[in-house]
C-alpha cells in the first residue's frame, strides 16, 4: 500500500470531470463529485479521492505526512493551459490604447506593427531576459491556479531566435514547478526580410525546423489572410509531422479559409480561436477527433465574433478552452477568468468549462495522466478556499486558493 504524504481532509467536497481520456459532446459536463471528501497523496501522485471515513481506513497515514484542513472548501484537479505563447519580450501597450481608439488589430499587423512589434523585442533580448520572461509568465499562470501549461516560441522568426525561444521554454521548464510543453510556432507570420510566405515557409523548413525539433513537442501555424494560406500551411505542418511533432493550427480567428479540412486530413491534434467557424465547419470539426480549442479571453480582448461552442459540444466534439496569453491579442494568464467567459459568453456550464480547461486541455497537449482528481494521476490539486466548486467559474477575477499543489508539494499556502 503506497505511503500517504500529504492528506487533504475532510473537504467540503472533491471534484474531478469523469472517465479517461477526452470527454466528446455533452459528456463534456460529466463532472465525479466526491461530497464531502478527502484526497490521499503519495509523492507526485494521487492514491485515493473519497468519502472522508474511507480514505483513513484505505491509506492509514505513515508517519511525518502532512496534513491540509479542507473543511470550508473544494478540490480540483490542477487547470491545465493547452494555448499560450510564453516567450516573449516587450509589452503591446502603447498598440492597446490604439485600439481603445478604434484601430483595427488586423490593420495595426498589415501595417508592420502588432506580431511583428513583439518580434523586434524577442530578437533584442537575451536567451537569458527570455527565459525570465517565460518564467514570469509561468509564475502569474501558476497564481491562477494553472500546473501544466503550453509554452509557444513564434516571436523570433528567424534561426536564431526561435531556437532561443525553444531553448528558453526549456530551461524554464527545468527550474519551475509548472510541467511545460513546447510548441514550434515557426509559421506565426512572414518577417519583413521575406517577400512571401511561400519562400519563408521554405527556409523554416530547411534552416529552422531540424533544430527546433528536439526541443519542441507539437508544431503550430497561423492560417489567416496576412499570414499563410493552406498550401504554405499544408507544406510546414506536412514536414512537421514528418519529423514527429503533433499538430495545431490558429484558424478561422478572422476569416474562414479552409483550415479544418485540412487539420483532420493531417490529423491535428487541434484548431484553435474559430471565432468566425461556421456551421458546415463547426459540423466537420465536431465530427472528427481534432479537438476545437476555443480562446474566450481572445474574443474579449479584441472584440471578436463568439465562436460555435454549444454547437462544437451538442454536435460530439472535443471542446478545450485556453488563456492564449500574448502581448497582442490577450493579455490573460487566467484560466478561471477563461472559465467565466465560457459560461457567460459561450453557453458552457460551469461543469463544461473545468472538463474543457483540465481532462480536455490535457488530452490536446498529448497527455493521460493531469487533469483528473483521479488515483495514478499527477498529484496536482486546487484548493479552492470556496464551499462550491462552481466559485471558481463565477467568482470573477477572483480566485481564492487555500492551496495550490504540483505534483504533490504544496506551493502556496495562504491560510
Ligand atoms: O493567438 N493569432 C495569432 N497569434 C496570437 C496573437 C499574436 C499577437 O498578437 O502577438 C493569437 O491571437
Ligand atoms: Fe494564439
Amino acid at each position: 500500500m503506497a505511503e500517504v504524504s500529504l492528506l487533504i481532509h475532510d473537504l467540503e467536497a472533491a471534484v474531478s470531470p469523469k472517465g479517461t481520456g477526452p470527454l466528446r459532446g455533452r459528456s463534456l459536463g460529466e463532472l465525479e463529485v466526491q461530497a464531502p471528501a478527502s484526497v490521499a497523496i503519495s509523492g507526485e501522485r494521487i492514491a485515493g479521492v473519497g468519502l472522508p471515513k474511507e480514505v483513513l481506513r484505505g491509506f492509514p497515514p505513515g508517519t511525518g505526512y502532512e496534513t491540509l484542513d479542507g473543511r470550508g472548501k473544494v478540490a480540483l484537479p490542477g487547470l491545465v493551459d493547452c494555448h499560450a505563447h510564453a516567450a516573449f519580450l516587450g509589452d503591446r501597450a502603447t498598440e492597446f490604447e490604439l485600439r481603445s481608439r478604434k484601430a483595427n488589430y488586423e490593420e495595426l499587423h498589415a501595417s508592420g506593427g502588432g506580431i511583428l512589434s513583439t518580434v523586434s523585442a524577442t530578437r533584442a533580448g537575451s536567451e537569458e531576459e527570455l527565459r525570465s520572461a517565460v518564467e514570469m509568465h509561468l509564475r502569474w499562470m501558476l497564481e491562477h491556479g494553472t500546473t501544466t501549461a503550453e509554452a509557444k516560441s513564434g516571436y523570433g522568426l528567424d534561426r536564431e531566435t526561435e531556437l532561443k525561444s525553444l531553448r528558453a521554454i526549456r530551461g524554464a521548464a527545468q527550474t519551475h514547478p509548472v510541467d511545460v510543453h513546447a510548441t514550434f510556432l515557426g509559421a506565426h507570420t512572414v518577417p519583413p526580410e521575406f517577400s512571401g510566405a511561400t519562400e519563408y515557409v521554405e527556409f523554416v523548413i530547411q534552416e529552422v525546423l531540424p533544430e527546433a525539433v528536439p526541443l519542441a513537442e507539437a508544431a503550430d501555424v497561423f492560417l489567416e489572410r496576412g499570414s499563410f494560406e493552406v498550401p504554405e500551411a499544408r507544406a510546414y505542418l506536412e514536414e512537421c509531422a514528418g519529423h514527429g511533432l503533433a499538430l495545431r493550427l490558429h484558424s478561422d480567428q478572422f476569416s474562414e479559409r479552409g483550415a479544418i479540412p485540412l487539420a483532420i486530413k493531417l490529423d491535428a491534434r487541434s484548431v484553435d480561436h474559430l471565432e468566425n467557424t461556421g456551421e458546415e465547419g463547426a459540423r466537420l470539426l465536431a465530427r472528427s477527433d481534432v479537438a476545437a480549442v476555443l480562446l474566450p479571453a481572445c474574443g474579449l480582448f479584441l472584440d471578436l465574433p463568439l465562436p460555435p461552442a454549444r454547437l462544437l459540444v451538442e454536435e460530439g466534439g472535443i471542446v478545450a478552452l485556453a488563456t492564449d496569453l500574448n502581448p497582442g491579442s490577450s493579455f490573460c494568464e487566467s484560466l478561471p477568468l477563461v472559465m467565466n467567459l465560457g459560461c457567460t459568453r459561450l453557453g458552457l456550464s460551469p461543469a463544461e468549462a473545468l472538463s474543457a480547461c483540465t481532462a480536455n486541455a490535457a488530452h490536446v497537449l498529448g497527455l493521460t495522466d493531469v487533469g483528473r482528481l483521479a488515483p495514478g494521476y499527477r498529484a496536482d490539486v486546487l484548493v479552492l478556499d470556496a464551499p462550491d466548486w462552481r466559485h471558481l467559474a463565477y467568482h470573477l477575477g477572483g480566485d481564492r486558493f487555500a492551496a495550490v499543489i504540483k505534483a504533490g508539494q504544496p506551493i502556496r499556502l495562504v491560510s
